[in-house]
């Protein structure tokens, strides 16, 4: 069931400070029989659809049809990733045509005019990595630093806007924690070490990817990680599921910003990183912050519960999208106001965007984000980036190629691409540098749609 709205939609311009582009993720789009954790995950049966992470997009092959597509988008800005698998097939064996294709890929997005922000882990691994202990391992970040370098070398004088690690909140919770996602463990210590390791990665990679591009004589490096916020609110008055929602909000995104931002992570209680990096007072650890933002979850006092002191619960009656999410658009406003007021950073929207497998909410979605970014740079904060999550149907982690994220809808069986309304509202609205009444009045029909109001669970 739909929840239409005659809410009188007014329309609106966009700072010319503002970039627009989407982003996307190499496990999801590229295909191909690579050797990685989601690729044996998926082939054990663990996505909800069957689906595998191969052919995926395709986009390994088609690099060109989809750079075409994002300039028809009007993208000026793109967020990829590299597959680590691919580029380190083997430890310390390095594939220079891997890296070769990912710099045509670069170059050709660069000579359309679009800026590329490269992530260097989006939850894939090897497997040669993740059956020697992951994350775990004690030299993770050297070994992970080690193939950063190598990115780094090959790529540094044509990218200069880096995300080194995609929400290692929801890769440690997801895989260590909730046993959802590859390797599949359930434990507080492991969750808590994959935290730890991962942003003494980022660190090391921060330092390194400054270090190399400073070395070939380039300015205006921007280095920061993507983290995942929700918005956690208490799901009654009473002081309990208060303070069950703030636990959360630590527990999931703040122990972890305030990690790859100040670099120190206080979670195992133990000194933050010491010997490994040089004391160096007042120091930040990132250039930006990514923020990845999607929904909002109520939460109640509970112990023993998830995330140990509460659980999430259903806000009836709000809009949701194919997967149950709240469509929250106000969060984002909570969210980027808050990271900004904390830590003075500029903020880079590294991810928004919703599942709309029939494309009947998703402008309405990009419409009222949209004006919040607006209301947000208005209020003083210096938001640059805003990266639509996503630019095609793709391989959605556990929920597989059934779960449409895209601005662009794929055919997977042909291959065929299609731009939505949905991606045709957004083109419109980066080449007007806004939304305009004729556009309002073009878009009329698709606007109406706030989401869907049946979905019965978020979790
Ligand atoms: C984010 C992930 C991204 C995609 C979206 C829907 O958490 O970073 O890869 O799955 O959610």
């Amino acid at each position: 069931m739909s929840n239409g709205t005659d809410q009188i939609l007014e329309p609106f311009t966009l700072p010319q400070t503002l970039l627009l582009g989407t982003a996307t993720a190499a496990t999801q789009i590229e295909g191909g029989n690579i050797d990685h954790s989601w690729a044996r995950w998926a082939r054990a049966g663990r996505t909800v659809d069957g689906s595998q992470t191969s052919p995926a997009d395709d986009h390994w092959n088609r690099v060109d049809e989809d750079a075409a597509i994002l300039v028809e988008l009007g993208c000026r800005i793109y967020r990829m990733s590299v597959e680590w698998a691919r580029i380190e097939p083997e430890p310390g064996v390095f594939d220079g045509e891997v890296l070769a294709h990912y710099r045509r890929e670069i170059e050709t997005l660069k000579a359309a005019g679009i800026e590329p922000l490269l992530t260097l882990h989006h939850f894939t691994n090897p497997l040669w990595f993740e059956d020697s202990g992951g994350w775990l391992r004690k030299d993770a970040p050297a070994i992970f630093e080690r193939f950063a370098r190598h990115v780094v070398e090959a790529l540094a004088d044509i990218v200069s806007d880096w995300v080194v690690i995609n929400e290692p909140n929801v890769f440690a919770l997801n895989g260590y924690l909730l046993a959802e996602w590859p390797p599949g463990h359930s434990k507080l210590g492991e969750y808590l070490k994959c935290a730890r390791n991962m942003i003494r990665a980022h660190k090391r990679c921060y330092l390194m990817i400054h270090r190399i591009r400073n070395g070939l004589g380039f300015s205006g490096t921007m280095v920061g990680s993507a983290i995942h916020f929700r918005v956690f609110d208490p799901a009654g008055k009473g002081l309990l599921d208060l303070f069950a929602s703030s636990a959360f909000a630590y527990l999931f995104h703040h122990a972890f910003v305030e990690g790859i931002v100040r670099g120190r992570f206080t979670l195992p209680l133990k000194r933050p990183h010491r010997r490994e990096f040089p004391r160096m007072p007042g120091k930040l650890w990132s250039d930006f912050v990514g923020v990845n933002y999607y929904s909002r979850e109520l939460i109640r006092f509970g112990l023993g519960g998830e995330l140990l002191v509460g659980k999430r619960v259903l806000v009836p009656g709000v809009p949701r999208n194919d997967l149950g999410w709240e469509i929250y658009p106000e969060g984002l406003e909570r969210v980027a106001g808050s990271v900004y007021r904390k830590y003075n950073l500029p903020v880079y929207v590294t991810e928004n965007g919703t599942c709309d497998r029939e494309d009947r909410f998703r402008t309405r979605y990009l419409y009222e984000h949209l004006a919040a970014v607006k209301r947000i740079i208005e209020a003083g904060v210096d938001l640059r980036r805003y990266y639509h999550w996503t630019l095609l149907d793709n391989f959605e982690w556990s929920e597989g190629v059934s779960a449409r994220f895209g601005l662009v809808e794929v055919d997977f069986a042909t291959q065929e691409r299609r731009i939505r309304p949905s991606g045709r509202f957004f083109a419109r609205v980066a080449n007007d540098r806004g939304v305009t009444a004729d556009c309002l009045s073009e878009f009329r029909s698709q606007l109406h749609h706030r989401g869907v109001h049946d979905a019965t669970t978020t979790d």
